[in-house]
């Protein structure tokens, strides 16, 4: 057997898994969710899914990943060939997940040029120039593209080399970022609605439809649910701990986004900005933060926060064009540059259709919706969730115990105190309690029809995956 790339180093590996988990989704969707479903109540249960179903997810991908050496398709394929409809279903969130993304990875550049040349200092102006952008039907393509371009370029060299060396320099910038303008925003006259609105709940507000976009965003955020970690795990080397580490990815992308939230929510409440102004939000607040510190400065660290956010958002991004290019590799005996071109061109298809769904097009909806939020709902909501909860019923019901054991505890050289703990959530818990959530959760969900289009696609692809 060719032998299989690796991770330069245990750190290497680190940074990239929490690359590809750090990214729009806490800085971006995390605040903007929070705002459109009441806030604190929703963190909460967030916090739920996080810590009990998405860390135990994670766990699970590794060990799949690491187990089998394949990439998320081959490495369901090679224990039970019944299970390849799971892979391909991850495959298949990767380009639709993709289909949006880099869209928004182009709004991220295109704020970097914007920071320099001076976004206008009045909050409803920032608001009128985001709108004005994103509706454009030429302007945001380019940046898509040129995101794109960026992504193609970082994973046709190959997994190790690019991906690693992106990450550790700007992570910790966006970090220490993070950081500075929540206590920016924190000080702000006015901030305290902000931090109640954060960490006082309203249980009242909570319905099916929000259990289900917390458990979806646990996912998303956590790069779960679709096999990207467990191709990253694939890409392990054997002594590491696998608990240890997606603990400790658990837990920096956990704070990311609730720094993310004190970043944005006191200062929102301090300029008496709407919360639930929906996927404009980080565009809008920070921007209006930094335009209230004045001249250079504010130039200075609103371009700073977006070129910090432009290389999060990458080092998600190229995990998931990863996860499709992988497939292609592995399964179709693609070489690597034309696995990488030909997905890259489908995704870019797709981000037309997105970026213009929000202007030009935004008339045509499917079951309800424009593309954006086509893309967007049928992988969050659906295909993530339902692809954790097939995994989890793998590794607990298909995978031998004790394969799972061994390679956990690394062949028996290491302990694992909450095996057993873990094992029962994977093997009960997890199960049960995504389909509770799924369920209640189309209840309640406005896009019933595009939740009933997205079970069928899964019924049809585990009817038809022998064939992929
Ligand atoms: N987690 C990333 C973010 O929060 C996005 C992402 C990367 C992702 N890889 C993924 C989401 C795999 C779902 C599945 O921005």
């Amino acid at each position: 057997m060719q032998q299989r790339e690796n991770w330069g180093s245990r750190l290497g590996f680190l940074l990239a898994a929490a690359g590809s988990a750090v990214g729009l989704g806490n800085i971006w969707r995390f605040p903007y969710l929070t705002g459109e479903n009441g806030g604190s109540a929703f963190i909460v249960i967030y916090l739920v899914c996080v810590f009990v179903i998405g860390l135990s997810i994670m766990i699970a991908e590794f060990t799949v990943g690491r187990r089998s050496g394949l990439a998320a398709v081959g490495a369901y394929k090679s224990y039970s060939r019944n299970w390849t409809f799971v892979g391909v279903i991850g495959v298949l969130s990767g380009f639709l997940i993709m289909g949006f993304y880099p869209v928004v990875g182009g709004w991220a550049l295109a704020y970097i040029v914007k920071s320099i040349t001076g976004l206008t200092s009045a909050p409803d102006a920032i608001g009128d120039v985001f709108g004005g952008f994103i509706t454009n039907s030429f302007e945001p393509l380019l940046w898509m593209i040129a995101f794109l371009a960026v992504n193609v370029a970082i994973v046709a060299k190959g997994i190790a080399g690019g991906i690693e060396k992106a990450s550790k320099v700007l992570m910790p910038v966006l970090f220490f970022l993070l950081i500075f303008i929540g206590i920016r925003s924190v000080s702000l006259p006015g901030a305290d609605a902000g931090l109640s609105f954060l960490f006082s709940p309203d249980w009242s507000v909570v319905t099916g439809a929000t259990v289900l976009a917390a458990l979806g965003q646990a996912f998303f955020s956590l790069s779960l649910g679709m096999g990207c970690m467990i191709t990253y795990g694939s890409y392990l080397n054997k002594k590491q701990n696998l608990a240890k580490d997606a603990v400790i990815v658990t837990s920096l992308d956990t704070l990311c986004a609730i720094l993310a939230g004190i970043a944005i929510f006191p200062a929102l409440f301090a300029f008496g900005m709407e919360p639930a102004q929906g996927p404009g939000l980080v565009f809008v607040v920070v921007p209006s933060i930094f335009a209230a510190m004045g001249g250079g400065v504010g130039v200075f660290f609103s371009t700073l926060f977006f070129v910090a956010l432009a290389v999060a958002a990458l080092t998600s991004s190229v995990s998931l064009l990863e996860v499709v290019v992988a497939y292609l590799i592995d399964e179709k005996k693609m070489a690597r540059k034309k696995a990488v071109y030909l997905a890259s061109a489908v995704m870019a298809v797709l981000c037309v259709m997105a970026s213009l769904s929000l202007g030009v097009t935004s008339h045509i909806t499917v079951l309800g919706v424009g593309a954006f939020d086509f893309f967007d709902i049928l992988t969050d909501k659906i295909f993530l969730a339902i692809g954790g909860m097939f995994l989890a019923i793998f590794a607990g019901w298909v995978y031998k115990k004790e394969d799972l054991k061994a390679e956990l505890t690394n062949e028996g050289t290491i302990k694992m105190a909450l095996f057993e703990v873990w094992y029962a959530l994977i093997k009960y818990v997890i199960p049960v309690a995504i389909a509770v959530i799924a369920f209640m959760g189309v209840k309640s969900i406005a896009q019933t029809g595009l939740m009933i289009f997205g079970l069928a696609v899964i019924v049809v692809l585990a009817i038809f995956s022998k064939k992929l």
